[in-house]
């Protein structure tokens, strides 16, 4: 099978922890001896960060989505370091990665160009390298109707169409603050290319898990 990860930033990168890295790193190289893996990065509270300051200094919005970019890269580049498999080379983007996995079972890389964030990135990817399914290892245990955080009788969704999730994510996003599992732009990819995708807690045991199809341990969204 060929499978894109999407690995949250802020899942990775818990306080620059090198264990944790490390397994991640063991789980992504498991499930790449049955199938082809391209892993995209998230930025994580450092992008954030970088963002949040940059704002403050007075730069545009693309101008720090081009720092958010970089952060991803970076944070890649951290996983690769614990990966024994992986090419050294971080892709900049959909092309140069599909080359790179015509030689490498593993291929890691970050964010590509402003506008979006890894969400999107990762649901490009698997469009564009025809991937049997979008892996999104992220900070929740899937999709609720509304936010868990501040909606306790929020449910959580076991399967649900991208049509739905899509009416969700417009509700969500329309709130200050809100805080929503996908980006539109992943959504409308999603759609478009019918896409079979899992959102599930990003936990090194999970992405083995995801891999062999128990998708319970999240939620699946459907064409
Ligand atoms: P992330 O994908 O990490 O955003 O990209 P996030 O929603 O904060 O996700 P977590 O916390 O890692 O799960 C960080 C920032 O980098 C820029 C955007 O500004 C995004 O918010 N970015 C990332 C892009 O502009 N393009 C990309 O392809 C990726």
């Amino acid at each position: 099978m060929k499978i894109v990860l999407s690995l949250g930033g802020s899942v990775l990168m818990k306080d620059f922890n090198a264990e944790r890295i490390k397994r991640f790193a063991e789980a992504i190289e498991d499930i790449a001896k049955e199938n082809k893996v391209f892993v995209v990065v998230g930025g994580g509270k450092v992008a954030r960060d970088y963002i949040r300051t940059a704002k403050l200094l007075g730069a545009d919005n693309t101008f720090c989505d081009y720092m958010g970019v970089e952060v991803t890269r970076l944070n890649a580049m951290l996983l690769c370091s614990a990966l024994k498999s992986a090419p050294k080379i971080i892709p900049r983007d959909f092309r140069e990665a599909y080359e790179l996995s015509l030689n490498h079972d593993i291929v890691v890389m970050g964010g590509t160009f402003p506008g979006h964030t890894t969400d999107a990135t990762s649901a490009l990817l698997t469009e564009f390298v025809n991937a049997d399914i979008l892996l999104n290892a992220t900070s929740v245990d899937g999709i609720y109707s509304d936010d868990p955080k501040k909606n306790p009788k929020a449910k959580r969704f076991d399967r649900i169409k991208a049509d739905d999730l899509l009416k969700i994510i417009l509700r969500l996003s329309s709130e200050a603050g809100g805080n929503y599992p996908l980006d539109i732009l992943a959504i409308k990819i999603i759609q478009r290319s019918k896409i079979k995708a899992l959102v599930f807690l990003g936990e090194p045991d999970n992405i083995r898990r995801a891999a062999r199809g128990e998708f319970e341990i999240g939620t699946l969204i459907e064409p």
